[in-house]
């Protein structure tokens, strides 16, 4: 499987990706998630990227493009992924192609979870995150079952520091004015499979895999 999801912050992508992962047994590439790594580990690009995702914006290119080229190309290359969050631009799509290309390994689908933007910040600021395995929960749609305490391994949940109503006002802005357009792109392809996210999460699970088994 080499699919990217797509769609607007808060839409699912995360969650979804994460039972894809184990049901394809494919690898998750959240460019998300290695920035936030990168913040926490205090490296340079880390330290460049924390402003922008504060402000809701987008990381630059050359830092983002730099974490997945080496997660798909090199020695400990994955053929088998799933891209979340990536790419976010049409300068990230058309050199996600070429690194693909050179690799020999094009993208199978693009997978576009569409959910209508008034549910979309509800959402985002009830997401809690477990520290320790990633597992992510909804105070609103999904509660762990103890409020704090991961249900799946006891971790401590705690929420985004940009899940906060100024940066995904901002967050959201960004995807409309950056992100959108990959919509037309991956059409133009022939890629792109659309699936509604507005429905419980285990019927949009059914309804993706249903459109990764026709790929
Ligand atoms: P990133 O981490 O990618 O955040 P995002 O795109 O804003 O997406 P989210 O993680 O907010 O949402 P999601 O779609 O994964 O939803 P989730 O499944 O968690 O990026 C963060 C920042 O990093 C960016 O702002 C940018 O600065 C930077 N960045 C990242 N990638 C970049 C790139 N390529 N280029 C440049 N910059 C980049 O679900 C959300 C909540 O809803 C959860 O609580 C969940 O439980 C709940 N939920 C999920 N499904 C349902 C459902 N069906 N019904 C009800 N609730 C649901």
């Amino acid at each position: 499987m080499r699919i990217v999801m797509l769609g607007a912050p808060g839409c699912g992508k995360g969650t979804q990706t994460k039972l894809l992962t184990d049901k394809y047994d494919a690898v998750q590439l959240s460019t998300g998630d290695l920035l936030r790594a990168a913040v926490a580990a205090g490296t340079p690009a880390g330290l460049k990227a924390k402003a922008a995702m504060d402000a809701g914006d987008l990381v630059s290119d050359e830092i983002v493009l730099a974490l997945i080229h080496d997660r798909l190309t090199g020695p400990g290359a994955v053929s088998n992924f799933i891209l979340d969050g990536f790419p976010r631009n049409i300068v990230q799509a058309e050199a996600l192609d070429e690194l693909l290309k050179s690799v020999d390994q094009p993208l199978k689908g693009v997978i576009l979870v569409d959910v209508p933007s008034a549910e979309l910040s509800k959402r985002i600021a009830g997401r809690r995150i477990c520290r320790e395995c990633g597992a992510i929960y909804n105070i609103h749609f999904a509660p762990a079952s103890k409020e704090g305490v991961c249900d799946s391994c006891g971790g401590e949940t705690y929420q985004r520091s940009d899940d906060n109503e100024a940066t995904v006002t901002s967050r959201l802005q960004t995807y409309a004015d950056q992100t959108e357009p990959l919509i037309g792109f991956y059409e133009s392809a022939g890629l792109l499979k659309k699936v509604a996210g507005n429905a419980d999460p285990a019927d949009v699970f059914a309804n993706i895999c249903t459109l990764v088994d026709q790929l």
